[in-house]
């Protein structure tokens, strides 16, 4: 049996994010997940204050960064993956299927001949079912779409940070309205989660704090949500869960951070290329959305 990793879960205000810092105790080895460079849309302007956060952690720990993951590419916030690969090192991953999220957002932002659509901005692609490790821990990325093509789950240990498919028992699912996303696929995806042991601790990517609950919460287990998922228990029907998820992404707005978001995350966070005066702009399409 391999030993259970320490997990630091980091809550962003701004876009209700939790982004981690998983630590092999053993080795020191550490993968940070899902992170986010602040972004004033107003000022047009990012800043590092989360990502330091993330710092300072692995720093206190005395740790090593093996692995910078996403569990998919993000359109509420911005990642800082390569700024904290070039303060850390580490290795940028997310999900192969990437390429098909590429193709959709580079025709969507005629990003031209120069973005590459292969993922080849980043430095590793996670197919599913495949083995890695953290120090010692033994980890398994596994396909889990429906929220986006290319949604990604990572058990590492006995920690599974699932991304946008399952949010806290109380608060149910995420949406499946983006392009590429499908109800039906994320209830099948949900259902590989539902089929690890019920003790597997599970991290999510966001907290909206329903109604009724005063403190934000990341932390559950596959257990707890098969019984008390408000969306998808064990025992919910396919089609039940479809009519319900499809009735409820009609009335959602696009998240606030959506068209820089995703035009940086689909560069693996970098920005477009800096124009003759040295800055870099990105795009706003309108009427697209
Ligand atoms: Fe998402």
């Amino acid at each position: 049996m391999s030993t259970q990793p320490l997990v630091h879960g980091f809550f962003d205000p701004d876009t209700a994010t939790i982004s981690y810092v998983v630590i092999d105790p053993a080795t020191k080895a550490a993968a940070l997940i899902d992170s986010v460079l602040d972004f004033n849309q107003a000022a047009g302007r990012t800043n590092t204050k989360s990502a330091d956060k993330l710092i300072d952690c692995v720093q206190a720990a005395g740790a090593t960064v093996e692995w910078i993951i996403e569990t998919h590419l993000h359109a509420d916030h911005l990642t800082a993956a390569p700024y904290l690969k070039h303060r850390m090192g580490g290795r940028i991953a997310i999900g192969a299927h990437v390429a098909e999220v590429q193709r959709t957002f580079g025709r969507i932002y005629n990003a031209g001949d120069d973005f590459a659509t292969d993922g080849s901005q980043f430095d590793h692609l996670m197919r599913d079912g495949e083995e890695f490790k953290l120090g010692r821990v033994e980890a398994r990325a596994m396909h889990t779409p429906g929220h986006t093509p290319a949604c990604m789950s990572y058990l590492i240990g006995d920690a599974l940070f699932v991304g946008d498919t399952l949010f806290m028992p109380d608060y149910g699912t995420a949406r499946c309205d983006f392009p590429g996303g499908d109800a039906r696929v994320l209830y099948r995806s949900i259902h590989k989660i539902f089929a690890l042991p019920d003790a597997t601790r599970m991290y999510l990517c966001h907290d909206y704090l329903p109604a009724g609950r005063k403190e934000f919460r990341w932390e559950t287990t596959v257990g707890a949500q098969k019984a008390d998922n408000i969306h998808v228990k064990l025992d919910t029907g396919e089609d039940e869960f479809v009519a319900m998820r499809e009735a409820k992404d009609r009335h959602l707005d696009m998240p606030r951070l959506i068209l820089p978001a995703v035009q940086v995350n689909m560069r693996a966070g970098h920005v477009p290329a800096a124009e003759s005066n040295g800055t870099s702009y990105l795009k706003l399409p309108l009427n697209t959305f």
